[in-house]
């Protein structure tokens, strides 16, 4: 049997990675400390894979002591998915962010090379700061503030994929980096403030959706189920470079709003509020790569995957 180790287990993406592993014949560890996460996100897994889900509460920032001991065997991939991830919860939990991309990452590095496995790290678009151009290229170093109310979580995130760098390089490995772009789902944590998530649940309760500046800025959402695919297909490649994962078509944040509204037959109102700090006008990949190198292609329509996850709120 293979294996594989997932930190942030409990949260949206950890817990649909490990789904996606367990059904394909994988033993699967799950690590999480709950921060950001939540025990219902795993306990369908807990109950349909009895033997072959193994889920540890654990802080990953701190040092691994009985994980080290836990016998786990054949390793063969390590996916760092732990960190708050939106907006509200990396302020909320900056310091916290901080470790996990960072100390959390490094225990995570020792982890992968003591057991042979290939380890990806969660990036995201956020490296890329408000960009300079669109769209975003993993080329493009990034225009980022580096002293600011989101330089704890971009920061970290770039830190981390100089730490993979300079550790394959130090070690003669081949982890790898994905730069995630905005993905939405089930599970996502509800009271996370990430844009589609709160619209739906607006307008579920026919409260007002707020939209921020004049709602021209743009964004592109991506289904879980082709970010999934998308880091299996990375994982299961030899490429150790950063690759951009996430949905290319993009909409302005009033058409969401407009759309979400529609697909809820909500009553619900658009109110304007002024602009947040640092909030980039524009964010969409460029997928040529991981098109090219992977064969990726996000094949769920942003209507047909507001359709899935409304079904399921
Ligand atoms: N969802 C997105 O659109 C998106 C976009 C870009 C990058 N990412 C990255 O993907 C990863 C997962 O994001 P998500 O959307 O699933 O967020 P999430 O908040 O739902 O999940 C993160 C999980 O990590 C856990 N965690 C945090 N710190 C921990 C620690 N020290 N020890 C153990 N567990 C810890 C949380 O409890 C939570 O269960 C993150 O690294 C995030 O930065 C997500």
């Amino acid at each position: 049997v293979k294996s594989v180790l997932v930190t942030g287990a409990a949260g949206f993406i950890g817990s649909h990675l490990c789904e996606y592993y367990l059904r394909h014949g994988y033993q699967v560890v799950g690590l999480d400390n709950y921060l950001t996460g939540s025990l219902d996100n795993i306990e369908y897994l807990q109950q349909h894979y009895k033997s072959d889900f193994f889920f540890i509460e654990l802080d990953v920032s701190k040092p691994w002591p009985y994980i080290e001991n836990f016998h786990i065997q054949n390793l063969k991939y390590v996916f760092h998915f732990a960190s708050a991830a939106s907006v509200k919860n990396y302020q909320k939990y900056a310091l916290e962010t901080m470790w996990v991309n960072s100390t959390g990452l490094s225990n995570a590095i020792r982890f992968a090379d003591d057991h042979k496995a290939r380890l990806i790290f969660a990036s995201t678009s956020e490296v890329y700061g408000t960009p300079l151009s669109s769209p975003q290229k993993e080329s493009d170093w990034g225009n980022v503030n580096s002293f600011g109310a989101r330089s704890c979580y971009d920061e970290s995130k770039r830190f981390g994929e100089a730490l993979i760098y300079t550790s394959n390089k130090a070690h003669d490995t081949s982890h790898g980096v994905l730069r995630i772009f905005n993905t939405y789902g089930p599970r996502m944590n509800p009271d996370d403030d990430r844009v589609v998530n709160s619209f739906i649940s607006l307008a579920k309760a026919t409260q007002d959706l707020v939209v921020y500046g004049n709602g021209k800025q743009t964004r592109s959402f991506c289904f879980i189920d082709d970010l999934i695919n998308g880091i299996s297909l990375y994982a299961n490649s030899e490429l150790n470079q950063p690759v951009n994962l996430g949905n290319d078509s993009e909409i302005s944040i009033l058409e969401l709003a407009e759309l979400v509204i529609k697909m809820t037959e909500s009553h619900s109102k658009i109110v304007f509020k002024p602009l947040p700090k640092d909030d980039p006008p524009q964010r969409r990949p460029d997928l040529s790569i991981a098109r090219t190198l992977l064969g990726y292609a996000p094949s769920v329509s942003l209507s047909d995957g507001l359709k899935k996850f409304i079904g399921t709120k």
